[in-house]
């Protein structure tokens, strides 16, 4: 089995999604959650915990993120996690909004590895829990990993994360693989590289391109082809009714999840056209389906997508290029 992992998406892998998916799809070991909020002096919230909890996250092993720069908050949130049966923690030092990474948080701590150095150094000596950390190439400058991977290297951490960007960048351009190479040579910490792995060519070229990753993150490509982590997995290529059965129930299971999780109709129904931003890329036509579900109402929204699922999926289940 490749080691491959589900990336955090804020507001689509949440808890229900990640059970769906787990149900109908195959491919992945893990999940890392979305961030949890941390409040200097606060304790997590409920329904965050919630979120992230064993029982509710039964059928894909989560791992909890946290994004803080500060490290008692920070240790204090590792706590309550340890109390709530988690044994490792994700840290985030790669959100690239500004109102996180322009507050030195997320990507903006890592033009500054003493800072991190210091968290680093309060928070190992105590932490109950193995701490992985999810970073990018940098938050202009895409050779800041360099000084950051020295740090992390004095420390005990359970893996490193590289999305193979700037925050600059975003979400978009070119990933750099030349660097994620460089990252890996330097790191001696399990190193999971992440970034526009978009079907299996691209997957297989990275692969050849960085020897000695010990796992992958797929974000995108599987919200966009949820059959993506099994074909990398060597799964066959499966029979256009037979995706569509797949996708049918993905989509019950979600619309059914986001019934119990969320109050109120106009709230599941934000939720699910969000998750078709994504899973429109299952179809053929992307464009058209995702439009077609956007104007859909709660009172039209399920024969709108009974049509939908007439309409033919995207070519082979291979196809996933395009964004
Ligand atoms: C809408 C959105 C929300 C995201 N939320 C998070 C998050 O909460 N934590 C995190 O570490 N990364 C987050 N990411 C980054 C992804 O985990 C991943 O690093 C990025 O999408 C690149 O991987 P991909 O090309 O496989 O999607 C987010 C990305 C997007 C597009």
């Amino acid at each position: 089995m490749i080691r491959l992992i589900l990336a955090p998406i804020r507001g689509v892998t949440d808890v229900v999604y990640r059970n769906a998916f787990a149900v109908c799809f195959g491919g992945f070991e893990s999940a890392v959650a979305p961030f949890l909020q941390l409040r200097q002096g606060h304790s997590l919230r409920p329904a965050e915990l919630r979120q992230v909890a064993h029982e509710n996250n039964l059928s894909l092993r989560v791992i909890p993120q946290v994004l803080t720069h500060h490290a008692p908050t920070f240790l204090a949130a590792l706590r309550e996690l340890k109390s709530a049966g988690h044994e490792e923690v994700n840290w985030n030092l790669g959100c690239p909004y500004p109102t996180v990474a322009g507050r030195g948080r997320g990507a903006g701590l890592l033009p500054d590895a003493k800072r991190i150095d210091g968290i680093l150094a309060d928070v190992t000596r105590e932490s109950p829990v193995q701490i992985s950390v999810k970073i990018r190439l940098g938050y202009h400058d895409p050779d800041e990993f360099q000084a950051v991977m020295e740090v992390f290297n004095r420390y005990s951490l359970k893996e490193v994360i590289l999305h193979a960007r700037t925050a600059d960048q975003m979400y978009d351009g070119e990933v750099d693989i030349t660097r994620a190479a460089q990252a890996l040579g330097m790191c001696r910490h399990p190193f999971v590289y992440n970034g526009d792995i978009a079907g299996t060519e691209s997957f297989l070229d990275m692969k050849r391109q960085l020897p000695g990753v010990a796992a992958w993150m797929i974000g995108r490509g599987a919200l966009m082809n949820p059959f993506l982590p099994e074909l990398i997995q060597g799964g066959p290529l499966l029979q256009p009714d037979v995706r569509r059965e797949r996708l049918v129930k993905f989509h019950g299971l979600l619309f059914d999840g986001y019934g119990r999780w969320l109050s109120g109709e106009q709230h599941r129904m934000d939720k699910m056209k969000e998750q078709w931003g994504y899973l429109a890329h299952a179809f053929s036509d992307p464009q058209a389906v995702f439009s077609r579900i956007r104007r859909s109402h709660p009172g039209n929204y399920q024969s709108v997508v009974e049509e939908v699922y007439r309409v033919s999926l995207a070519d082979n289940g291979r196809k996933t290029e395009q964004k």
